[in-house]
This record gives C-alpha cells, sequence and structure tokens, in this order.
C-alpha cells in the first residue's frame, strides 16, 4: 500500500511540475524548445529562419493563407473557386484566412458539400418567393395569396399587395394575381365635371335661342315697320314670308276690284254700311268701332294688301 501511494505522489507531482513548466509558454504564439518559450510567426506569415527569441518571418505569398501563429516555412494554397461551376472568385484574398467559395448571386449549392452551384428556381407570373433562395439555399416559390400580385419571372420577387386607391378615387380595375389595381378619378370629380359641362351646354343653349328670336323680331319690324306702323300681330306671323306687293294682291280674285279703283271699293263699302244701317242700330259697340275702322281704311291705300294678308291666314 505504502508503495502505491509514494508512486501516486511522485505521478501528481511530475504533472504538476510539466503544467507549471508549460504554463511559462503561450501556447497559441510560442513553442517551447530546450526548456524554452520561443516565439512563432504571425497570421499571413511563414517562418524562413528558425531563432527562438528573434525567428525571421515573410508574408504569405497571394493566394496563400496562414491563419494561425506558425513554425511552418510555407503558407496554405488558397481553395480554387470555379467561376464555371458558377462560384464567386474572391479577390483580393486573404492571407490570413482560408477562403470559402462561395455561389454566385442568384446560385445556391447544390449538396451540403457544395462542389457546385445552381441557378435559384424562378417564380413565373402569378407566383412569388415565399422564401427568397441565398447561397445555400434555393427560392421557394408560391402563387400569390389573393389580394397579391407578382407580374415578374424572378427569383427574387415576392408578391406584393394591390394598392389601395387613395380616398375619392376608386378601384377602376380590381388587381388579379399578376396585375395591380387601377385607381380611377374619383368619381365626385367626374360629378362636378359633368354638372359644369352640362350647365356650361344649358346657357349655351339658351343664349343661342335668345339670340336667334332677337334675330327674327329685328326683322320682322324692318318688314312692317314702314308699311304699317300700327299694324296688329295677327298679320305678322304670316307675312314674314310674303312680302306684300301689288302683283301678288292680283292673283287673290276676291280683290281684283282692287285694281280697278279706290271708288268702286269705296262704293261697295257705302252700299254695305247702307245695309248695316238697315238692320238696328241697336249692335255691339265693337261693331260701331269695326265700322269706324272699315271707314277709316278705306280711306288708307294700304288697306288691301292687309286683307291679302288676312285671307292668306284663312286659305
Ligand atoms: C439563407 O436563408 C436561410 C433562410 O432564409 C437562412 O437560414 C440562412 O442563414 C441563409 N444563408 C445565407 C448564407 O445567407
Ligand atoms: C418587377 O420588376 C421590376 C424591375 O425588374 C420592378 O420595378 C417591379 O417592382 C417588379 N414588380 C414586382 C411586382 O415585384
Ligand atoms: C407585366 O405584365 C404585362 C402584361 O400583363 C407585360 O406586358 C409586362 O411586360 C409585364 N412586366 C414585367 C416586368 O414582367
Amino acid at each position: 500500500m505504502d508503495f502505491k501511494f509514494i508512486a501516486l505522489l511522485i505521478l501528481i507531482g511530475s504533472f504538476m511540475g510539466m503544467t507549471v513548466a508549460q504554463a511559462s509558454c503561450d501556447p497559441e504564439t510560442q513553442y517551447e524548445e530546450e526548456g524554452q518559450c520561443c516565439l512563432m510567426c504571425k497570421p499571413g506569415t511563414s517562418m524562413s529562419t528558425k531563432d527562438c527569441k528573434n525567428p525571421r518571418c515573410q508574408s504569405c505569398p497571394d493566394n496563400h493563407y496562414q491563419d494561425k501563429y506558425t513554425t511552418e516555412n510555407k503558407c496554405l494554397l488558397q481553395p480554387y473557386c470555379d467561376r464555371n461551376k458558377n462560384f464567386e472568385d474572391p479577390f483580393p484574398k486573404s492571407k490570413t484566412q482560408k477562403s470559402i467559395c462561395e455561389c454566385k448571386v442568384g446560385f445556391h449549392c447544390s449538396s451540403k458539400d457544395c462542389i457546385t452551384c445552381v441557378e435559384h428556381t424562378v417564380c413565373q407570373p402569378g407566383y412569388g418567393a415565399k422564401v427568397i433562395g441565398n447561397k445555400s439555399q434555393d427560392t421557394e416559390c408560391e402563387k400569390c395569396p389573393d389580394g397579391t400580385f407578382n407580374n415578374n419571372t424572378s427569383w427574387d420577387a415576392h408578391c406584393r399587395k394591390w394598392t389601395e386607391c387613395e380616398t375619392g378615387y376608386h378601384v377602376e380595375e380590381k388587381g388579379t394575381h399578376t396585375t395591380d389595381n387601377t385607381c380611377g378619378l374619383p368619381r365626385r370629380g367626374h360629378i362636378i365635371v359633368i354638372s359644369i359641362i352640362s350647365v356650361m351646354a344649358v346657357i349655351t343653349v339658351v343664349i343661342l335661342v335668345l339670340l336667334y328670336r332677337g334675330c327674327i323680331k329685328q326683322r320682322t319690324k324692318r318688314y312692317f315697320k314702314p308699311l304699317h306702323p300700327e299694324e296688329k300681330p295677327t298679320c305678322t306671323e304670316t307675312t314674314l314670308n310674303m312680302p306684300l306687293t301689288p302683283e301678288e294682291n292680283e292673283d287673290d280674285p276676291s280683290h281684283e276690284l282692287s285694281s280697278e279703283g279706290f271708288t268702286e271699293k269705296g262704293n261697295q263699302v257705302m252700299q254695305e254700311r247702307g245695309k248695316e244701317e238697315i238692320v238696328s242700330r241697336q249692335e255691339s259697340q265693337l261693331e260701331s268701332q269695326f265700322e269706324s275702322q272699315e271707314d277709316s281704311q278705306s280711306m288708307d291705300p294700304f288697306y288691301k294688301p292687309v286683307q291679302a294678308c288676312t285671307s292668306a291666314v284663312e286659305s
């Protein structure tokens, strides 16, 4: 038992002695040689000449790296990133870190080992990226949910929400899985524009009618004022298109007498008056007025044209 105990103590003691000796050297940056702690070269360099306290280190050449403190006299070659396999070739390459060959944008590793890179899945119109692909993962497409759309054929476009028309505007054409909502002019605006146009149209029509009527009145005045200053309106309408001339009066058989002379006519009138006198004098005042009118008209040289006019109205 005693021997075993002593042996254990010696073992523990020797371990402790070893740890004390090792603790004096930094395992990351130093190495031990002949009981001494010696310096290693920095990352990004290699050791060209060994010297415990003052080693010679040289920088790694291009495309090489050293990522740790080292006693090696050579750097490590960087992995080759093959562009033909759709890898991105980083440049300049680090001398202190191993390059990781990554897939170009739009590509992802074909497998866990990433031997080659393959293109992302492209989502067709009506579909969008549920998960946008990256260097290690493919794009996942989904059919655009209702209320969203995507018109692009791409691996990096999500479905987007339909545009919400601003207040006052209305959805002119509802969106689909591939098209956005289109917003129309505000309805109120439509109404305002339409009402302004119709009010203007009405005003224009009214003005035109007034102008037209004013024109006709002026024309009728021009025709009849010099002929019959006291003309009654009953005649004006029909005589508008038939100016009264002696020739026209001759055409009318009921007034053939007129061309013979006024005295004849006058006699006729007198005869008629004689008849009237026989009829009781208690006729209406209107009649007497009529008589006096007849009297004055019979003296008026332009009386016949008026008769022609009234007869024209009757016929
Ligand atoms: C790729 O995308 C996935 C999920 O979106 C993510 O977990 C992963 O970290 C990404 N990888 C890279 C290299 O960006
Ligand atoms: C489609 O692509 C164009 C340009 O590539 C972009 O401007 C547009 O926003 C995209 N549309 C959608 C719905 O992502
Ligand atoms: C969007 O869709 C229309 C037809 O719906 C097409 O003419 C246009 O080119 C598309 N735009 C894109 C960016 O794909």
